[in-house]
């Protein structure tokens, strides 16, 4: 099986050479594939440089800062275009450990999506500070109810999809700009019929560059999430009412 992962960059230029050499080293059939997005620090012009001097490695310049959502939708395009059969969402910055890497990839027979879970049994968080913590089991607990499913982090950026369920979506559906998108994902999958399967893994903080979330990023879930759970339960509600009779 031929795996892509998709690394999403915006001033990354001292946590990607970590990162990247972190996933040649544990999994190294794998090629990897920097999505930047013009970043000033100069992290789209070190990532060329890598990608020069290994096979594995490419690079997809985008010309400004358009939200983590839009720059997957252009990872995943490139991949599914060039027939992967994996493709793989990771972050830049160490917060998901390479070493893990082999251990998702190893169970996405057994799903569609695989999601490297923080709250899972097993699963954990190394150096957070409690608002985050807060926020992503608030996060994910306001998701389960409002949708109705039982995926635990919905909202991680650490998963594996196979090529066949991004091609069941239709992707263009898929509209979320920042970390919404993980959610979005995860819903249009399991409407697809897919199957997720969760797997524990320990995120761990960054220690280099700082995180892009925003106010902006969590309203858009927010909004999002309720409209979505909504437009559900009226959907649910609607086909228990009897059909009424045209005449
Ligand atoms: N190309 C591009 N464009 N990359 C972006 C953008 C963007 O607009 N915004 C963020 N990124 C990249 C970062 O450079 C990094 O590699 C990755 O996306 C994650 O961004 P962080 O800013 O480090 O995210 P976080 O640590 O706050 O959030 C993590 O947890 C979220 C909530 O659970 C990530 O794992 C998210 O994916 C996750 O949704
Ligand atoms: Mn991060």
């Amino acid at each position: 099986m031929s795996t892509l992962v998709i690394i999403p960059t915006y001033n990354e230029r001292e946590s990607l050479p970590v990162q990247l050499a972190g996933v040649r080293e544990h999994a190294p059939d794998v090629d990897v594939l920097v999505v930047d997005d013009g970043s000033p620090d100069g992290t789209g012009e070190w990532a060329d440089e890598a990608a020069a001097g290994d096979s594995h490695v490419h690079v997809l310049h985008r010309t400004a800062k358009a939200g983590l959502g839009a720059a997957y939708q252009a990872g995943f395009a490139w991949g599914l275009e060039r027939g992967y059969d994996v493709l793989v969402e990771m972050d830049a910055d160490g917060s998901h450990q390479a070493h893990e890497l082999p251990s998702l990839l190893a169970r996405v027979g057994e799903g569609d999506l695989v999601i490297g879970s923080r709250w899972v049994p097993g699963g954990s968080v190394r150096n957070w500070p409690t608002h985050r913590r807060l926020l992503s089991t608030g996060a994910n607990t306001y998701v389960r109810l409002a949708l109705g499913i039982g995926v635990k982090d919905s909202t991680a950026g650490f998963r594996a999809y196979t090529a066949d369920i991004l091609r069941a979506i239709d992707l263009h559906d898929v509209e979320s700009q920042g970390y919404c998108f993980q959610i979005d994902m995860c819903w249009h999958v399991l409407r697809a019929g897919g199957t997720v399967v969760e797997v524990p893994i320990e995120f761990v903080e960054r220690v280099q560059g700082a995180s892009k979330m925003s106010g902006a990023i969590i309203r858009e879930a927010l909004l999002k999430t309720t409209l979505w759970g909504a437009g559900h339960r009226l959907h649910q509600l609607a086909a228990l009412l009897p059909a009424r009779r045209a005449d």
